[in-house]
């Protein structure tokens, strides 16, 4: 083991400013984003905050916090936290924000999940904003005229990966259960920004250049993109008077406006249009698409309860898997730096996706062994298979308790990192996590009204069988399709201390158990947790960040038995930790922060 790994990691633990400043360096592949001008215009609470992520240091506060994607997202929902509104509130102008400014992640054409710790009644919501398949949709949608599945962007870019958005419909549910705001204000400030102009960030403008080719496929989505046939760069003014236009009906008509009328007549019009890959999508399924409260699935770790997102997301279940296995082992004395930490939560988390693979989709459609795949005795069984001193040779599901009868094949849907998260505090005692997403960067390409158009739909499986058996997650009409975001919020004694969640595929699940693990485990503060270097085992391969101190696990990780992957693994982590005070901690690797007052 390296000494200068051990010495940095060990600097995580006894939370030196200068070494977390090290650390937070190291892993900040997209660095350029930390030290942009076009942030500059921003008020200087916001600067001290972009100041303290720049310098590796949680954010604290006392009344209530934000931590999100981008700063003026953040501004605009610290504004309303400001005037007392609620945490459901904030998300709305937050919401509305990034699909403006980090449109290419979240937005109105999307889905997103959302859990609920309520301040007054103490009790866990999870509301499922998912996109749905549209009732014309068949399992074969990705398949070719030979029954082979279609190449991932074949898929992706155009209409057919389009499935009904849930984000505007959840984000009108939230603010009808716990908001105290007046609606149509909460979108005033995305509007007039909209109308104004913002200047493009450094991820933005950099992933619009790395995408153009895909992007200029369609003619509204060009012009938006690539105004005078020029990508949009870094600091130049974008305005956007169709999203403004959109805002202004959501404030007026509630969600209404969106799904059904002009907009939904065009988003239909739109997919059903798209040249040379068209989509079946429906004003009948835009008019039926509703958000569901589903049960919060919490798993118990290291005393604390830890609640998320249930079926159709893989996540709770994933994360409480791994948790519920690793809650057997002592990772605290083993250590951050430890290759023997590393080697039980990947093989804990090479066993849970090897059960979420076979097991996991859209509960309403397909029965998922939610209670059996927790079981504490199962559990135990799990985790007796890390006993030994070296990486599992191989994997298989388990066979978690059903109470119904199921036969199932392994899945092979492909996810690939996009998405965005966002946790909020307020002054009530309420706290909100939800992962929002358009699934790829820039979803299905398509963009009408303002807004991007999703392509959730290819979180489906291509194939609906294997070798006869089908497969859970296949694509069927109205169903949703299964996602891995992780929304999370970590209770103990019933009342939150972490609120946490991370965009990145599937490896979303990876990036927040680590950061719970930092937390719980090994005392990091909030912004060493979502700093740390990642490690990430999904299916065997291990996944280590490149250029950063991880790197010294390669040797000890392979002589352990595995193939070891040095790559970039770009999460967007953003917590808010609840210990007395509030302190946040937002992604270097994105351009978030975390604010509070
Ligand atoms: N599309 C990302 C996810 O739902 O996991």
């Amino acid at each position: 083991m390296s000494r200068f790994l051990n010495a940095l990691w060990v600097s995580l633990l006894i939370a030196s400013p200068a070494l977390a400043q090290q650390a937070a360096d190291a892993v900040a592949p997209e660095a350029e984003s930390q030290t942009t001008a076009v942030f500059d215009d921003l008020s200087p609470d916001i600067q001290t905050a972009l100041e303290a992520k720049r310098n590796g240091q949680p954010v604290e506060a006392q009344e209530w916090m934000i931590a999100a994607a981008n700063p003026r997202a953040v501004q605009a929902g610290a504004k309303i936290l400001e005037n007392g509104g609620t945490a459901a509130d904030a998300m709305v102008a937050v919401q509305a924000m990034l699909g403006l400014v980090e449109p290419q992640s979240s937005g109105l054409g999307g889905g997103a999940f959302l859990v609920w710790f309520d301040g007054a009644s103490g009790e866990i919501t999870t509301l499922d904003g998912r996109e749905t398949a549209p009732l014309a949709a068949t399992p074969t949608l990705f398949q070719d005229d030979a029954g082979e599945p279609l190449q991932f962007y074949d898929a992706v870019v155009g209409g057919r990966s389009v499935g009904t958005p849930g984000t505007p419909r959840l984000l009108e549910e939230a603010h009808r259960r716990w908001g105290q705001a007046n609606w149509s204000g909460l979108f005033d400030d995305a509007i007039l920004l909209a109308e104004n102009g913002f200047p493009v960030s450094p991820r933005l403008a950099e992933l619009v250049a790395g995408d153009a080719e895909r992007l200029a496929r369609f003619e509204p989505t060009a012009a938006y993109f690539f105004p005078g046939g020029n990508a949009i760069a870094e600091g130049d003014t974008l305005t956007n008077a169709a999203y403004a236009d959109t805002l202004r009906q959501l404030a007026r008509h509630g969600s209404d406006a969106f799904y059904t009328g002009p907009i939904a007549q065009d988003i239909v019009a739109t997919v059903r249009g798209a040249d040379g890959n068209p989509g079946v999508l429906s004003t009948t399924d835009l008019g039926l698409y509703r958000v569901i409260e589903r049960p919060a699935v919490c798993v118990e770790y290291r005393a604390h309860d830890v609640c998320g997102m249930g079926p159709p997301s893989s996540g709770a279940l994933a994360v409480g898997q791994i948790l519920g296995m690793l809650d057997r082992y002592d990772l605290a004395t083993l250590g951050a730096t430890s290759p023997e930490a590393w080697r039980l939560i990947g093989d804990a988390s090479r066993l849970a996706f090897a059960d979420r693979g076979r097991y996991v989709a859209d509960s309403d459609f397909v029965p998922v062994p939610v209670e059996g795949m927790l079981e504490p005795a199962y559990l135990d069984g799990r985790a007796a298979l890390l006993s030994g001193d070296d990486a599992l040779p191989e994997v298989a599901p388990g066979t978690p308790e059903f109470d119904h009868a199921g036969l199932w094949a392994d899945d092979d849907s492909i996810e690939l990192p996009s998405t965005s998260h966002i946790s909020i505090v307020d002054s009530h005692g309420n706290a909100l996590s939800m992962t929002t997403t358009i699934e790829n960067g820039f979803g299905s390409r398509l963009f009408v009204r303002g807004f991007l158009l999703n392509n959730e739909l290819t979180d489906f499986s291509f194939s609906t069988h294997s070798d006869g058996i089908p497969i859970a997650n296949r694509v069927e009409p109205g169903k949703r399709p299964r996602s891995s975001m992780s929304p999370t919020i970590v209770l103990k004694d019933d009342a939150p201390v972490m609120v946490v969640g991370s965009p990145g595929g599937s490896r979303i699940i990876g990036y927040v158990v680590n950061a719970i693990v930092a937390y719980l485990d090994w005392g990091m503060n909030v912004q060493e947790a979502v700093s740390q270097p990642h490690l990430v085992n999904r299916f065997g391969t291990y996944d280590i960040e490149a250029d950063t101190p991880a790197g010294s696990l390669q040797e000890p990780l392979t002589a352990l038995g595995y193939e070891v992957n040095a790559r970039a693994l770009t999460s967007g982590l953003h917590a808010i930790a609840l210990d007395g005070g509030l302190s946040g901690g937002a992604d270097p690797r994105r351009e978030g922060i975390a604010f509070g007052r």
